[in-house]
């Protein structure tokens, strides 16, 4: 895992799943899991409707709250449907989760409305963890590179170096959400590397700070091999992060 400066991140995205019951009891197994807390740290992010619940579950805890979506506009007003930052910091979220691959391919999410949201999460002071990563046919085709790097730089070219500061970028190829594929620790690596260097090239300190997660189905059983290599400092975990004792042994293995 990186270096000593960076604290591991463990972050659960529970996309679409739970109900409020089965919600509260996954926090408490997690909760009592943690305990004080380890060396990484443990985010966990729920639908929007059981945000303000699970920070009343939390706030006896170590554990951070964060949320997976939220609108690009940033004051209030006639947007029917939509969740702005300043919310979700009102309800206790920590961190917001921009740009992931279902947004952008399930609802048409472009680079710009990622930049968007990305400035209104900064504006709310959340953490953005900013999502990027190639489609199957696009690492067939040889363009991992340069669609990661297209992603970044969206961010980096219309916002600086600087708004990384407070930020996370989790890289999560397409192929490897929820198909039980996951990107060999070289794979994943390489494009860590790269992405750190992306943002090195314009300011290296904040490069040298920002945690770079890995996501793509991590599990408890591959969350060590890929945790142990140098510029992957935690995990994006869907699947898993519905199941405490798996989304503990990753939560270990990132503290270890
Ligand atoms: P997965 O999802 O762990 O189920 O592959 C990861 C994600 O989409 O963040």
């Amino acid at each position: 895992m990186g270096t000593g400066t960076r604290t591991p991140l463990v972050a659960g995205n529970w996309k679409m799943n739970g109900a409020l019951r089965e919600s509260r009891d996954l926090v408490a197994e997690l909760a009592a899991g943690v305990g004080q807390g380890g060396r990484a740290e443990m985010l966990l992010c729920p639908p929007y409707v059981y945000l303000a619940a699970a920070a009343r579950w939390l706030e006896a805890t170590p554990i951070a709250l964060g949320a997976q979506n939220l609108a690009s506009e940033v004051d209030p007003g006639a947007f029917t449907g939509e969740v702005s930052g300043a919310m979700l910091a009102d309800v206790g979220c920590a961190y917001v989760i921009v740009g992931h691959s279902e947004r952008r391919t399930l609802y048409g999410e472009t680079d710009e409305q990622v930049v968007a949201k990305f400035r209104a999460a900064r504006t709310a002071g959340l953490g953005p963890i900013l999502c990027v990563g190639e489609t199957l046919e696009e690492r067939e085709e040889g363009l991992t590179e340069a669609v990661v790097t297209r992603q970044v730089n969206a961010v980096l070219g219309t916002l600086g170096a600087g708004v990384l500061a407070s930020a996370v970028v989790a890289y999560e190829p397409v192929w490897a959400i929820g198909t039980g594929r996951t990107a060999s620790p070289d794979q994943a690596q390489e494009v860590h590397a790269l992405i750190r260097g992306l943002i090195a090239a314009q300011d290296a300190t904040i490069a040298a700070g920002l945690r770079i997660l890995y996501g793509g189905s991590v599990n408890g059983g591959n969350a060590a091999e890929l945790l142990a290599r140098e510029d992957i400092d935690g995990g994006l975990v869907g699947g898993a992060s519905l199941d405490a004792s798996q989304f503990l042994t990753i939560f270990q293995a990132a503290s270890g």
